[in-house]
């Protein structure tokens, strides 16, 4: 697997970055389907989805982070403080929002395996109050807004590469590598 250079993200950065993307997606249909289509077929079809995907995410997301931490100075550099500070938003959502969710799950003592591994048992007796409101509170709203977060960096993205070349991203994530 090729290291990031400061002109352009290697290939296993560009691997987690794209297959975050499209598992990413996929989890906001699935909670789109949640929210607005309760009770129909699709939600039938794409709910069930929704915990294992975003434990599976949750763990692509923490390997992310450590290869990050380990490129950082060999990737290319932020364009502008802004950009900087919402790359690391981004990281901080892409951890917070399944936490939180998993954290209500342990709270309310109901057993979580997903893809067959036992991840949390379960127990018996009264669910952790402040765990289950505390996931009651966040994940949703958090979520939303990382997808709010999400569609403004695609845009900067595009807003980027419309000023020009020299100030054009995306090659840095896409397109041939040197
Ligand atoms: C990156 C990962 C995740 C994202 C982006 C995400 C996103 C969302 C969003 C946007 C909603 C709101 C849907 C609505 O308004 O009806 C939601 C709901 C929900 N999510 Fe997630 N989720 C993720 C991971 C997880 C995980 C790991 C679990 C469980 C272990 C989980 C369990 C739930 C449940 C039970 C709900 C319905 C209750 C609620 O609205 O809080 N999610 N999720
Ligand atoms: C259509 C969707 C997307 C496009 C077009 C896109 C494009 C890009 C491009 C061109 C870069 C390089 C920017 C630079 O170095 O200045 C980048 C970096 C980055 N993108 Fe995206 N992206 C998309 C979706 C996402 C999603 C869904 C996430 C996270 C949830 C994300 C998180 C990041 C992060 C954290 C970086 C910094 C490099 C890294 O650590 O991987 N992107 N993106």
């Amino acid at each position: 697997m090729n290291a990031d250079n400061p002109r352009q993200y290697g290939s296993l950065s560009r691997l987690l970055h794209w297959l975050m993307a499209v598992l990413i997606l996929v989890q906001f249909v699935s909670a789109l389907a949640h929210y607005a289509f309760e009770d129909s077929a699709f939600e039938a079809l794409v709910w069930p989805w929704h915990k294992p995907l975003g434990f599976a995410l949750l763990v692509t997301a923490t390997l992310r982070l450590a290869w990050a931490l380990a490129q950082r100075t060999r990737r290319p550099a932020a364009v502008s403080m802004a950009a900087r500070f919402g790359h690391i938003t981004l990281y901080a959502f892409m951890i917070a929002v399944p936490c939180l969710a998993l954290l209500r799950q342990y709270g309310s003592g109901r057993a979580f395996e997903p893809f067959g591994l036992t991840l949390m048992p379960g127990f018996e007796g009264p669910k952790i109050d402040w765990m289950v409101d505390l996931g009651s509170l966040l994940h949703g709203e958090l979520g939303w807004l990382l997808l709010m977060l999400i569609i403004g960096h695609a845009s900067m993205v595009l807003i980027h590469r419309r000023r020009g070349p020299e100030h054009d991203v995306w090659p840095r994530m896409w397109g041939a590598s040197d």
